[in-house]
């Protein structure tokens, strides 16, 4: 009988601060994500959970119905917690719950929006930071920390499986919702993202918006077996962030969203506390590695809660390659079929 993870955060309660209130927000949050999926489940019976509201989010996106349910019952259950700040994608500014409490939640309530109406798995992803004193005369400050310092993140998936890939910063270990049972047991104990990526994930209808160093990366991959990197890639892109990196977490790849030439894709589209953090440290405590293209994720200081940051994460020698990529574009114009197999670019 695989463990629960009652069983599982029990056993981690020992270790570190706050462990305690940290298992208790994490059942809460693992409750809220049954609810969800029921919501799921039942198409939101017979609201249409994909309709879009009239209202935008901070990061200008049309909220879809589902966004402000999911957004609703992840409040709750940060509420139900030891949660002092709950920063959200779909508020604009972060919401004191217990002001004296440890504990700050910043949250993808739904990661995916442009997949639910078309029974596509959609996600919810957090980020747990721990609390100072001087984050509690002013909000914002708390989700200002580098992930880095975040006590566990993790993301829901709700798809054929209802998953919880979760990181107390122990590895990264990986629950299935088991209605039989009626919580979450281990499926995967420790993830470990292979080294070498034989896949990758961009949104390629960007190309010619991307900067030269993405294009020749791409490029590249493209060319395979006849270009330089002397071997075919595979392309898959879900389109739900949580999708694909649950894909590169079992069989390794590496995802890009870079900054583009769009008007207010400077630095991308995700957002670094609630996408990029979380992603980062379930990834890096899995193995892997994530980049902006120029620094390691979890080592950048979030301007605010909503800030955007460019995002490639995965099997840690590809993740490195782009940064090589990225820091060296001279060695971009010695790129030829002459000089092809430089070892920069060759693996
Ligand atoms: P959200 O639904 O929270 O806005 O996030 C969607 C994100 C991410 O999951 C996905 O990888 C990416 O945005 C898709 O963006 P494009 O539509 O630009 O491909
Ligand atoms: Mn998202
Ligand atoms: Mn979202």
């Amino acid at each position: 009988m695989p463990s629960s993870l009652d069983a599982y955060l029990g056993s981690q309660s020992g270790s570190g601060p706050h462990r305690q209130e940290l298992a208790d927000l994490i059942r809460h949050l693992s409750a809220a994500a049954v609810k969800l999926r029921n919501t799921i489940i039942a198409g939101g019976g017979g609201d249409n959970l994909g309709a879009s509201r009239e209202a935008t989010n901070a990061g200008g996106d049309v909220q879809k119905e589902l966004d402000v349910v999911a957004d609703r019952v992840f409040m709750e259950a940060a509420k139900a917690s030891r949660v002092a700040f709950f920063g959200s994608e779909e508020q604009d500014e972060p919401v004191t719950l217990k002001k004296d409490a440890p504990l700050a939640i910043a949250i993808d309530p739904l990661d995916g929006s442009s997949n639910i109406d078309t029974n596509v798995s959609v996600g919810t992803i957090f980020s747990i930071l721990p609390v100072a004193d001087e984050h509690r005369a002013d909000p914002k400050t708390v989700f200002m920390q580098p992930g880095s310092r975040q006590l566990a993140a993790g993301f829901f998936i709700y798809g054929p499986q209802l998953l919880l890939v979760l990181s107390v910063g122990n590895g990264t270990h990986v629950f299935i919702f088991q209605p039989g049972f009626g919580g979450f047991v281990e499926l995967r104990p420790s993830m470990a993202v292979e080294e070498r990526a034989k896949e990758f994930a961009i949104n390629a209808s960007n190309y010619r918006h991307w900067e030269p160093q993405v294009r020749a990366y791409i490029d590249d991959l493209l060319a395979g077996s006849e270009g330089p990197r002397e071997r075919d890639f595979n392309m898959r892109w879900v389109g739900s962030m949580v999708a694909d990196c649950y894909r590169i977490l079992l069989r390794g790849g590496v995802f890009l969203y870079p900054g583009d030439g769009r008007k207010g894709y400077a630095r991308g589209r995700l957002r670094l506390v609630y996408e990029a953090n979380p992603v980062a440290f379930c990834v890096e405590q899995a193995g892997g590695a994530a980049t902006d293209g120029v620094n390691r994720i979890l080592d950048v200081e979030p301007e605010g809660l909503h800030a955007r940051t460019p995002l490639v994460f995965g099997s840690k020698r590809e993740v490195e390659r782009v940064a090589r990529y990225m820091a060296d574009p001279s060695a971009l114009s010695e790129r030829s079929p002459l000089f092809g197999k430089r070892s920069l670019f060759r693996s």
